[in-house]
């Protein structure tokens, strides 16, 4: 058995030097991936966390939140479909825009629906207070905007949020139907450790 283990082991070497590709099996430094256990990253219970805040859209004015980028040129839409926003909305304990600020929601969202008020959105929230200052929380999902409940996916985070997954819900609180501008509800259920 041992002889046979040598063998190999010369066979594998004579290998490697005519440039033959063979498995081998090392631990070295440099290996692309490996296994490691979660607590090398400091990653012990998984919990769950309720984040609940209010989102200010504002697209009207000087000191708009949101603003318009682009939008089809040659395709008249009652959806607005093919218009792209960028935001960079504040976040807020309480409904009213002077409560407590807890963040930023920046990203974009686009009308993709033709026969509905339906958003792609694409956001990454930005928490400034507390523990999770400097944390991120990533969302991408559809926000049909005349339903009462939208729900939209948690696809991970930063900082106290990695390894995040969950969901967020939205309501309307109010709308302004003249300038369209729009506070938020925000319950976001999400796992992380
Ligand atoms: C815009 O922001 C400036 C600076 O914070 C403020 O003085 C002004 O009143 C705001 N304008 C409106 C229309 O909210
Ligand atoms: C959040 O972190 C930034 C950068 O580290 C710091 O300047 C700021 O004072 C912190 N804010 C709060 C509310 O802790
Ligand atoms: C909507 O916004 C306009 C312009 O700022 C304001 O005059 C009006 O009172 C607002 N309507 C409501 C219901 O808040």
């Amino acid at each position: 058995m041992a002889s046979h283990l040598k063998w190999f082991a010369l066979l594998a070497i004579l290998m490697a030097h005519s440039g033959h590709l063979i498995p081998v099996k090392s631990a070295a430094a440099s290996a692309f991936s490996r296994t490691i256990s979660p607590e090398s990253l400091g990653l012990r219970r998984e919990k769950l966390t309720h984040l609940h805040f209010y989102f200010h859209d504002i697209v009207s004015g000087p000191n708009a939140t949101a603003i318009s980028v682009a939008q089809a040129s040659n395709r008249p839409s009652a959806t607005n479909f093919g218009s792209v926003l960028v935001l960079d909305d504040l976040l807020t304990e309480g409904p009213s825009p002077e409560s407590r600020s807890v963040g930023r929601a920046q990203g974009i969202y686009a009308s993709a629906s033709q026969t509905e008020f339906a958003l792609l959105m694409a956001l990454n929230f930005v928490f400034t207070t507390g523990k999770y200052n400097g944390s991120t929380l990533t969302v991408l999902g559809r926000n049909s905007v005349l339903q009462e409940v939208r729900e939209m996916p948690v696809l991970g985070g930063s900082g106290l949020f990695r390894f995040a997954r969950g969901y967020a819900q939205l309501r309307t609180v109010t709308l302004n139907l003249t300038t369209l501008d729009a506070i938020l509800e925000f319950n976001i259920y999400v796992f992380h450790y």
